[in-house]
């Protein structure tokens, strides 16, 4: 199979249109038996569910290709799983998991094209989504579905690839206590727009939430989960019921401990500790691992004792297992690597 003539090495984490998308639709209380089509337009009902009430939710993961060129995906399960939990929790009918894993090998074999050669860089970003499409106009859920699945080629999610991130502590809350914070609904991330254009615009990379409770403790960021290290090497990451389960973030906890023999606290980071650390990073499916070389609280500047010029020693070790693994350079955990069958 030919490749595609794109300048893998410099492309951004924008959309590229690709040959093929899948769509199922619910109707009548079931999903129908889905296809692959060409046409990347949706065409909707003025009052559909998705339009009024914003009901939908989504899924980011990224296909490989290996050093001994297969395409692989990494741990599809737990997306497919993470998006029935995000479609009960938008009272949504859940897409089973797996015909997530059927349209998700579809998808993928029939843009085999697009996914990004070994080594240049790139990746082939995979979204699935579903949303409300009949209508609605009293605030219930729609009686019917469409859910999709495309792809598009990406390059590093922050400009300039690898390199310490500037941050800053948010004055806006990206999700509400006993909320939304824990499953990928479109929702979020509209309600974070103006604080990522307000960041933008004031010269940083991303913002750090605050637990919406309390505002004490850290949270996330508008797409990934923090890890930090310690000074004597431990890894942190905050624990909180209103982030999103990240599976790039767990995938990471594992590698710590299992392949580099670092003990790891999944625990409440008061953000009053966060001066205390040796090393940052945002992980999840676009980010990969991010450093983060500095948080601004409010003008007090926290800098990363490793990581303020380049990516902190225990933050690269980290990237360069996960990539390892999901490259095929680096034996992965039992069912982390799905192949995709290509014909
Ligand atoms: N947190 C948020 C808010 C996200 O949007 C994402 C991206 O999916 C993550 C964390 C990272 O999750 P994952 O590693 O499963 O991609
Ligand atoms: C992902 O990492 O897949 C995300 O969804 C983050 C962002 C692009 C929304």
């Amino acid at each position: 199979m030919e490749k595609k003539n794109l300048d893998w090495a410099n492309i951004g984490f924008s959309y590229i249109q690709t040959d093929k998308r899948y769509v199922s639709n619910y109707k009548d209380g079931a999903w129908d038996e889905g296809v692959l089509t060409s046409d990347a337009t949706i065409c909707l009902n003025e009052c559909a569910g998705v339009l009024q009430y914003a009901q939908t939710c989504f899924e980011g993961l990224k296909a490989y290709t290996t050093e001994d060129g297969r395409i692989v995906t990494f741990r599809p399960d737990q997306n497919a799983k993470r998006m029935v939990s995000s479609a009960k929790g938008l009272e949504m009918p859940p897409f089973p998991e797996a015909r997530f894993l059927d349209a998700m090998e579809k998808t993928v074999a029939a843009n085999a094209a697009y996914v990004p050669p070994y080594g240049s860089g790139a990746t082939l970003y995979i979204r699935p989504y579903m949303f409300g499409s009949s209508s609605v106009i009293g605030v219930k859920p729609a009686a019917e579905y469409q859910f999709r699945m495309f792809v598009t080629p990406v390059g590093p999610y922050f400009k300039g690839g690898v390199r310490p991130l500037t941050i800053r502590v948010s004055d806006f809350d990206r999700a509400a206590p006993r909320g939304t914070g824990n499953i990928k609904a479109g929702l979020n991330y509209a309600m974070s727009l103006h604080a990522i254009v307000s960041a933008h615009e004031e010269g940083y990379d991303e913002n750090m939430y605050l637990d919406p409770q309390t505002r004490t403790k850290v949270e996330e960021t508008g797409g990934a989960n923090f890890l930090f290290v310690t000074k004597d090497n431990k890894i942190v990451t905050p624990k909180s019921d209103s982030i999103l389960p990240s599976i790039t973030r767990r995938s990471l906890v594992y590698v710590a401990k299992e392949y580099l023999g670092l003990e790891v606290e999944e625990r409440d980071v008061p953000l009053s500790e966060v001066a205390e650390f040796a090393e940052c990073g945002l992980c999840g499916t676009a980010a990969v691992i991010s450093p983060v070389g500095k948080v601004v609280d409010h003008g007090r500047e926290i800098c990363f004792a490793s990581g303020m010029e380049k990516i902190g020693p225990v933050t690269q070790k980290l990237y360069d297992t996960l990539t390892g693994i999901q490259m095929g350079r680096i034996e992965a955990p039992e069912g982390w690597i799905h192949e995709i069958p290509i014909k």
